[in-house]
């Protein structure tokens, strides 16, 4: 059982309005695949409460129509277990879990999934953990088939940890560079350059902190709309009386994809919280544009991506 704080839960209610919606729009599919790459536990608390609430790999094991084939990472040996036991003895759907580094194994077990199948791929770290070779991998998986056929490549449902990156690379540049700190970022954008100057901007003053945290957002959204994605939606996740946390980045082809995730992100919420009676609003800012002509205002000039060999 893991215990979670009240916005944690917003994730999992979102996503349980997305799948049943999105095995429904493709139910004319021979196949349809769930990619959880950061699977978790299967059981989880409101902290404070006695609230439990499904993880996501039961939700998508429940949607209905089904997936056919569904992959859960995970590299806890006690989650794999609990995993394992949740998805044993599906008669109708493929239920595997792969134990260990989902940026060591997405590869290897792309391979062996159907890529005519509308794909939906959720990557929830709990910080700083997904490289971005994972989701290159994820995004090239069905490229080739989705160019032919004038299809979809993965659908891919992204945790971009803004709070995180802010809080590694931190205010004190020398103590970020001797914990290797710059060399995690760089596998999370897949790339130098760009976020770096960010940094600097931020430690010399050039940027405020709230502006300097946008811009890591919006240069990974550029990441990713450079993968060749029709759409992008974010989405943040903000706690009550609290800044952003984390931004859930959303990214299709599919322009019912993009209509269905914005129908459930844009959706009132609540937030459980303990020791109160009733569920409090959630007080999320949106993105008022999303991330086109951001780079315009920033007051100086970025450099070109490097990427990571
Ligand atoms: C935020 S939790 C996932 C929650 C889950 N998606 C849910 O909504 O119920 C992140 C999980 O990823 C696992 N994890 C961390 N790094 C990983 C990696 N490189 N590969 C696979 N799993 C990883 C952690 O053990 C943890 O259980």
């Amino acid at each position: 059982m893991r215990e979670w704080k009240g916005h944690s839960y917003e994730k999992i209610s979102i996503l349980g309005d997305y799948l049943p919606v999105f095995t429904q729009a493709t139910q004319r599919a021979r196949n349809r695949v769930y990619i959880d790459a950061f699977a978790g536990d299967p059981k989880n608390l409101i902290k404070g409460t006695d609230r439990e609430f499904p993880g996501s790999p039961e939700l998508a094991l429940e949607a209905m129509p089904p997936f056919t084939h569904l992959r859960f990472f995970e590299m806890n040996r006690n989650r794999v277990r609990g995993l394992e036991k949740l998805a044993s003895g599906r008669s109708n759907q493929d239920a595997r879990v792969i134990p260990g580094d989902c940026n060591k194994e997405m590869a290897r077990v792309l391979q062996e999934l159907p890529v005519q199948a509308p794909t939906f791929a959720f990557l929830d770290p709990d910080g700083m953990e997904l490289h971005w070779s994972t989701i290159r991998a994820l995004s090239d998986h069905k490229r080739a088939y989705a160019e032919r056929s004038n299809g979809t490549k993965v659908e891919m449902w992204i945790l971009f940890c803004t709070s995180g990156i802010v809080r590694m690379l931190g205010s004190n540049h020398k103590e970020a560079v001797k914990r290797e700190y710059p060399q995690k970022v760089a596998e999370l954008f897949g790339a130098w350059g760009p976020w770096e100057r960010i940094w600097e901007a931020r430690l010399s003053g050039e940027l405020e902190p709230g502006h300097a945290k946008k811009a890591y957002l919006y240069l990974y959204m550029d990441r990713l709309a450079g993968l060749g994605y029709k759409h992008l939606l974010v989405r943040p996740i903000v706690p009550n009386k609290g800044n952003e946390l984390y931004a859930m980045i959303f990214v299709t082809d599919s322009p019912a994809g993009k209509s269905i995730m914005s129908w459930a992100q844009e959706k009132d919420r609540v937030q459980p919280e303990a020791g109160t009676l009733f569920d409090a609003e959630e007080t999320r800012q949106q993105y008022e544009d999303l991330h086109t002509g951001w780079r315009d205002e920033l007051p100086f000039e970025l450099p070109e991506w490097e990427d990571v060999v």
